[in-house]
């Protein structure tokens, strides 16, 4: 009692001192968090915090997280709800920045929808080490300090939805990082500033609902482009140079008016384009309808001219389309009248000849698309307004007046100094990325900060890679990178920039299929992430030039240095060879590898072909499965193997489609096997044989029984747990599918002869009196 009493209040004063002592090394952290709770009034997510709180280890959740490294704080991120209470009086965001300067290695702020109001200060610039900042729902006011572009380690910028003025700094080159910059729903005027041109890393820009004007400075040169937002805004009149990546392009509700929507057809990754609500002439362009990832379309509320076809053909995705208020003539394409449940179509207010949407009559379009088919080619000559002019007399007098509308613009463009480069023809996308994942991804900012951080096993995010990428990581695929060839494609090693050593899957797809057949695939492989698995880094694709159907897959998977199992039960140096207790972890590393691809995904991923000589040693005797069943290699239709798994299977050929779970029990039974053995089973008489003596050995007595294990662990596995693990592999390896044990009952059996060895290697060192080295 009094010795339990005693080692209590040390462990108190351990406790105390632990608290004590981190409470020490960062007392002005603490204080400032908590001199920030007094700032905010107390918001209920933080009210609770006090000087004994445990900043950094407590549990974050969606209004609060507060991340450390070393101790020090890293990543604040408080988000109010509409009931956060009225800030006091005395409030000042001054003070607010000032207290924050107290934790120098902040990386990531997000302080949302916390009722923040006046100016954001300039000292923001002095919080050097921040990449994310989200201020978004606040009331700050005034103009965006430029001090803000003195963080060099910025890589998202979000502000939106607060009452900002004035213009966008011209100063945007400055963030050699710059992802993302949204500044949705403030009062912005102004241009666009001519500095976004620069900004190569830039992903996502979002300017929407604002009152900026103008024209749109070239963005071609952003090969990283993929999401653009200016809708709400008064930009115009010219539709911006884009680059080729974009996978969401959206000016809705601005003053553009000319349009080039055929540039826009080798723009194979756009899935949203949203046009509408503008003052776009020009010849609408039918093979927008037919872009491989477009899935939404809206080019309603505009004056987009031109005959549609019967036969036009669309994208099987295309889910939306908004063709209302043109000028549209001919009749609806028959791709958008069918597949009605699944797809929106909207045409009315054109000249179509269609009954069921409200249709103008033809002379309607005709007046104006004979306007506007002048257009183009007029304005390279000096005679322009009299040609339109004199064209318009031809129409009735609604195109008379659209057209002196049309003139004046065409003068007024004339005047305007800025001259359109012709733009050059778009160079064919060999790398893409798959659209699906990146809008995913990009729906949350928060993500960059995320791939600093790497998940709980270790790995970085799943992303997209592009080819230039992975040929220079493999030193252009060279035959010296190659390390593995067979029924599953080229492996081959690969350096990334950053230093990491990756494994390179190269999988040639046998049909020509577009990038989305293969996005649900990718999408699974990138779930395939266990630490019994060599998990999918991502991926990236190789495509035709001429119609961007995919030719190649490359899967990039983690690289996992020690080689193959088999070298270290039955191949390899004597001193590398597993202990009885290692291979019985080993053992257990591969089942539940097995059982995360049966379970932890759906649908699950079975009839593996699994091999000892695909499984992998990590760092510490790890193992990792490689060569698993690729949801692509099933649909790619899979070459015949020649591997010991086919041979076990052709006898369950009429089985495999009820028992395909039991495939990879039977795999596991022929790796299971050569654990225990020590020696290579390459062969269906190999096993065989190993089996009969299996059977043989559990009979004998346990003297017997251990002369048919690999000799190095004769002497260190007890008894007990090699009859578990003798009688589980035969069980493994029946040839009645349904005899086999689950996935679980393998797991189970496995657990049961480790804790058995366990006990027995404590019950031995205590009788000799000092512990068995290996075991
Ligand atoms: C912020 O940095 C500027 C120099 O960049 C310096 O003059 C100023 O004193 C700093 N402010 C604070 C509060 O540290
Ligand atoms: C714009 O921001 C204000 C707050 O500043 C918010 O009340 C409003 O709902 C936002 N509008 C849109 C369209 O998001
Ligand atoms: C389609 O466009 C028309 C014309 O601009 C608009 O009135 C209608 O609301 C749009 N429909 C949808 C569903 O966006
Ligand atoms: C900013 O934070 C809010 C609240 O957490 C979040 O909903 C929003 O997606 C964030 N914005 C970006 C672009 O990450």
């Amino acid at each position: 009692m009094a010795e339990s009493a005693h080692i209590r209040s040390l462990l108190v004063f351990m406790v105390f001192y632990l608290v004590h002592y981190s409470d020490q090394s960062q007392p002005s952290q603490y204080q400032a968090l908590l001199r920030i709770k007094h700032q905010l009034n107390f918001p209920a997510e933080i009210s609770s915090w006090t000087e004994n709180t445990d900043f950094c280890n407590g549990e974050p959740n969606s209004f609060l997280t507060l991340v450390c490294y070393e101790d020090s704080i890293t990543q604040l991120h408080v988000e109010g709800n509409s009931f956060f209470p009225q800030l006091s009086q005395d409030f000042s965001t001054v003070d607010l920045f000032f207290n924050l300067l107290s934790l120098p290695n902040l990386k990531v702020l997000s302080l949302v929808s916390l009722g923040l109001r006046g100016e954001l200060p300039s000292t923001i610039g002095n919080l050097s080490s921040l990449e994310i900042v989200n201020i978004s729902s606040n009331y700050f006011e005034g103009s965006i300090p430029t001090e803000i572009f003195k963080l060099k380690n910025l890589q998202s910028l979000v502000m939106d939805h607060n009452k900002f003025t004035g213009q966008v700094p011209d100063c945007l080159g400055r963030l050699p990082l710059l992802a993302v910059l949204s500044l949705k729903n403030n009062s912005l005027r102004g241009s666009v500033p001519t500095s976004v041109s620069s900004l190569e890393t830039l992903r996502t820009l979002v300017l929407s609902t604002n009152m900026l004007s103008g024209e749109v400075p070239s963005l071609q040169n952003l090969a990283n482009l993929q999401v653009l937002d200016l809708e709400g805004n008064k930009l115009g009149p010219h539709f911006p140079r884009l680059p080729t990546k974009l996978v969401s392009l959206v000016l809705r509700k601005n003053n553009f008016i000319y349009a080039k929507l055929n540039e826009l057809s080798s723009f194979f990754q756009l899935q949203n384009l949203d046009i509408s609500l503008n003052q776009f002439v020009g010849p609408f362009a039918p093979s927008l309808l037919s872009l491989p990832s477009l899935t939404y379309l809206d080019i309603a509320g505009n004056k987009f001219t031109g005959r549609l076809l019967e036969g036009t053909s669309c994208n099987a995705e295309l889910h939306f389309v908004n063709i209302s208020s043109n000028r549209l003539t001919g009749v609806l394409p028959t791709c958008l009248e069918s597949n009605a449940k699944s797809r929106t179509v909207l045409y009315a207010r054109n000249c179509l000849s269609e009954s069921y949407q409200n249709q103008h009559p033809y002379s309607f379009c005709h007046n104006e698309a004979l306007a506007v088919s002048v257009l183009p080619h007029k304005q390279e000559k000096e005679t322009h307004s009299k040609a339109v002019l004199a064209s318009s007399m031809v129409g009735g007098i609604i195109g008379a007046i659209l057209l002196l509308g049309l003139a004046l613009l065409i003068i007024r463009r004339e005047y305007g100094k800025q001259k359109i480069n012709k733009v050059p023809h778009a160079r064919l996308i060999m790398e893409k990325v798959s659209p699906a994942i990146t809008l995913k991804v990009l729906k949350d900012a928060s993500y960059i900060s995320e791939t600093r951080k790497l998940g709980p096993l270790g790995l970085p995010p799943y992303r997209t890679f592009v080819l230039d990428e992975l040929k220079e990581a493999t030193n252009n695929f060279s035959a010296l990178n190659l390390i593995g060839d067979g029924s599953h494609g080229q492996v081959y090693k690969g350096l990334l920039t950053d230093g990491t050593l990756v494994a390179i899957r190269c999988l040639k797809m046998r049909k020509r299929h577009s990038i989305q057949t293969y996005t649900h695939h990718l999408e699974l492989i990138s779930k395939l992430r266990h630490s019994h698995l060599v998990s999918a880094l991502g991926h990236c694709f190789d495509c035709y030039p001429d119609d961007s159907s995919v030719n190649k897959i490359l899967v990039v998977f983690e690289h996992v240095p020690h080689g193959t199992l088999r070298g270290f039960v039955s191949d390899g140096h004597l001193q590398q060879k597993l202990t009885w207790t290692q291979r019985m972890a080993a053992a257990t590393g591969v089942a539940k590898g097995i059982q995360f691809l049966h379970t932890g995904m759906v649908p699950g991923i079975f009839s593996n072909q699994l091999k000892i000589t695909d499984t992998l040693m990590d760092h510490d005797f790890h193992v990792k499965i490689s060569k698993y069943n690729l949801p692509l290699l099933a649909e790619n239709g899979r070459p015949e193997c020649v591997t010991i798994s086919s041979i076990g299977s052709k006898e369950k050929v009429g089985h495999r489609l009820r028992y395909e779970e039991k495939d990879d029990v039977f795999d596991f039974g022929v790796i299971l096997l050569e654990i225990i053995v020590g020696r290579a089973i390459v062969s269906q008489n190999d096993i065989n044989v190993s089996n009969d003596i299996l059977l043989v050995s559990l009979t004998a007595d346990d003297i017997a029984r251990r002369s048919i294990v690999d000799p190095i662990i004769s002497k260190e596995c007890s008894d007990a747990s090699l009859k578990i693990l003798i009688q589980l592999c035969l069980k493994c390896l029946s040839n009645v599918p349904s005899d086999r044990p689950s996935v679980e009952d393998v797991l189970w059996n496995l657990q049961f002869a480790a804790q058995v060895q366990d006990s027995w290697h404590r019950d031995s060192s205590s009788n000799h009196g000092s512990p068995i080295h290996f075991c």
